[in-house]
């Protein structure tokens, strides 16, 4: 709380502190100084150094030992494993248009075509069956796909391989916020380890290969086209991870198990907190099964806006983390689009609450009373 004065009379009130809508969940310094001091004996800085050696190899052994290679940012994890496909430029990738901008500017930064189509309406997410019935009208041959884990909800992996393995349509999946849940798989995904995600090194990111062939390729891909020698064998990019930022994401994974069981307890509270509203929807599994950086949930329609206001004058942050849908931003007002009804309407029912590990007591009880008391006059 914050000793505040009112206008009119002077009178010290207290009002609560505002409510962030994230906050993330880093390493402290005294973990990360081990890692720094091994950067200080080893003078490597970059250039796939001892550290990022070492993290590769315990998110590699976290995934049954698939092969993973890191990257500078998600944005950029993504973008490789789009360029290691080898497609011919321009391309067709379908994509959703429910997901944060970068999934689009790593489509066209990676030299394919977007073309944005429909998400299921209950997971959030593209779904196998519906998409193979969407890319029929495809505008052109589509020749990727990339699924989103919806802040980092877990795909149907089968469903995708299946998919992958009957329409021949290479699946990348942008795993973004899904350290978490992800697991190996027969295609490539890309994860975030940007500091807003449960994992964090600051910024940082890593690709999931199905092989160590394409393993080598996106490692080429990351570092101009190098490969045990100085010889650019590939048209690339540098979209290397340096040795702090694998410091940050080794000390971060040394407190994995408590970070993850923090995220737990925080989503267990909301829930237990937001019991008795019917109107509130949690993604499925969300703290239970999985865990995630974000609270993101649905609320009926035409509530939204009078919702936002409302928290907002209780001090409560909330953010629509994707707006109205990437086909909405004038980046992309040229990419081609399927009929988006079923983004349209989460765009209008979703809204992310207030999440962290270090959420109190009392702000949980705030936010869960200002919710209770909206939906009860609603
Ligand atoms: C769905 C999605 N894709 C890609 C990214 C990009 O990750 P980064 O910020 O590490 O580049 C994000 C980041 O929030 C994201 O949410």
């Amino acid at each position: 709380m914050v000793r505040t004065a009112s206008v009119f009379d002077q009178t010290p009130v207290f009002a609560p502190e505002r409510l962030p809508v994230a906050r993330p969940h880093m390493p402290s310094a005294d973990a990360i100084l081990p890692y720094l001091e091994r950067i200080d004996a080893s003078r490597q800085y970059s250039n796939f150094g001892p550290l990022v050696s070492e993290l590769e190899g315990r998110l590699s052994e976290r995934l049954g030992g698939a092969a993973v290679v890191t990257t500078s940012s998600g944005t950029s994890a993504l973008t490789l494993a789009l360029l290691a496909l080898q497609l011919p430029k321009g391309a067709m990738c379908a994509l959703p248009s429910w997901t944060f901008v970068a999934s689009a500017h790593a489509v066209l930064a990676a030299g394919l075509t977007p073309y944005f189509v429909d998400i299921d309406p209950l997971t959030a997410m593209l779904d196998p069956r519906g998409c193979e019935r969407q890319l029929k009208d495809a505008p052109a041959q589509v020749r990727a796909i990339v699924p989103v884990c919806a802040h980092g909800a877990p795909i149907d992996c089968d469903a995708w391989a299946q998919f992958q393995e009957r329409t021949g349509i290479a699946v990348v999946v942008d795993a973004a916020a899904a350290h978490d849940a992800i697991q190996a798989a027969p295609f490539l995904q890309a994860v975030s380890l940007h500091a807003t995600k449960s994992l964090g090194a600051g910024e940082g990111g890593y690709v999931v290969c199905p092989d160590t062939e394409v393993a080598v390729r996106v490692r080429m891909l990351s570092s101009f086209g190098f490969h045990g020698s100085r010889e650019a064998r590939l048209v690339a990019i540098n979209a290397k991870m340096s040795e702090y930022a694998a410091a940050v994401a080794l000390a971060g994974m040394d407190h994995w198990a408590s970070t993850r069981l923090l995220y737990q307890q925080a989503a267990f509270k909301l829930r237990i907190g937001l019991k008795d509203i019917d109107s509130i929807r949690f993604q499925e599994g969300w703290g239970l099964r999985w865990i995630s950086s974000v609270c993101v949930v649905r609320v009926p329609e035409a509530t939204l806006s009078r919702l936002i206001a409302h928290l907002a004058s209780h001090q409560i942050d909330s953010r629509q983390w994707w707006g109205e849908g990437c086909h909405a931003s004038s980046a992309f007002e040229n990419v081609l689009k399927a009929p988006l009804p079923h983004t349209s309407h989460l765009a209008e029912t979703t809204l992310g609450l207030p999440f962290a590990t270090s959420l109190t007591d009392a702000q949980i009880s705030h936010l869960t009373g200002c919710l209770k008391a909206f939906f009860a006059s609603a």
